[in-house]
C-alpha cells in the first residue's frame, strides 16, 4: 500500500466529554501523524445515554485545542470507514487504557479492516496517571458532586457544571 503524506489520522469516539486521557491520546497521535481529525460520532457502536449533544462535544474539543491548526474537529455519522475515505485518511487512532479494552478495540479494528482495506488502526497507550480516567467515570462523579476538575481541561469543567447546573 502507497503511503500518503502528509499523513492524516483521524481519531474517532464518543468523547462525552473529552476528558486529559483523550487529550493525552491526541498529543501522542501528532508524534505519528501530520494532521489529526478528532471526530466525534453520531452514533457509537456501544451507545450510552450521552451528556453533553454532539454539537457541545465538539465545540468543547475546538474549545481544548484552538490555535493549534494541526488538529481539526468533526461529528461524523456512518461508517467510520466511509467518513475516513472521505477525509483521506487511512490511519485510525485509538487509545488502549487497560486489557478489558483490548477485545471491543480488536474487533473494531478488525471489522474496519474488513469493510475497507485501505485503513490501519494504531493503539496508543495513555500515560499511567490518564489510564483510569473515563468519560462515563467523569459524568458520574461530577453528578454526584465530586471533584473531576483534574480529569478535564478547564472548559470542559465549566461545561459540566453547567450542564449538570451547579
Ligand atoms: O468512544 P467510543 O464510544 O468507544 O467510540 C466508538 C466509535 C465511535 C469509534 C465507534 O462506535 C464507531 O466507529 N462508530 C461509527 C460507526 C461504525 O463505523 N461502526 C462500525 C465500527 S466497527
Amino acid at each position: 500500500m502507497s503511503r500518503p503524506s502528509p499523513i492524516v489520522a483521524l481519531y474517532p469516539g464518543s468523547f462525552d466529554p473529552i476528558t486529559r486521557g483523550h487529550e493525552d491520546i491526541v498529543r501522542r497521535g501528532l508524534r505519528v501523524a501530520d494532521r489529526l481529525v478528532v471526530a466525534v460520532a453520531r452514533v457509537a457502536t456501544q451507545s450510552k445515554k450521552a451528556l453533553f449533544t454532539v454539537d457541545e462535544r465538539v465545540a468543547l474539543i475546538q474549545d481544548v485545542f484552538r490555535g493549534d491548526d494541526r488538529i481539526e474537529v468533526m461529528a461524523f455519522e456512518g461508517l467510520l470507514v466511509d467518513f475516513a475515505r472521505a477525509r483521506g485518511a487511512h490511519l485510525v487512532i485509538r487509545g488502549l487504557r487497560a486489557v478489558s479494552d483490548f477485545e471491543y478495540e480488536l474487533q473494531m479494528a478488525q471489522m474496519n479492516q474488513e469493510l475497507w482495506p485501505g485503513i490501519e488502526t494504531i493503539f496508543l497507550v495513555p500515560e499511567v496517571q490518564n489510564s483510569f480516567i473515563s468519560s462515563s467515570l467523569v459524568r458520574e462523579v461530577a453528578a454526584l458532586g465530586g471533584d473531576v476538575s483534574s480529569f478535564v481541561s478547564p472548559s470542559v469543567l465549566e461545561g459540566l457544571h453547567l450542564k449538570l447546573e451547579r
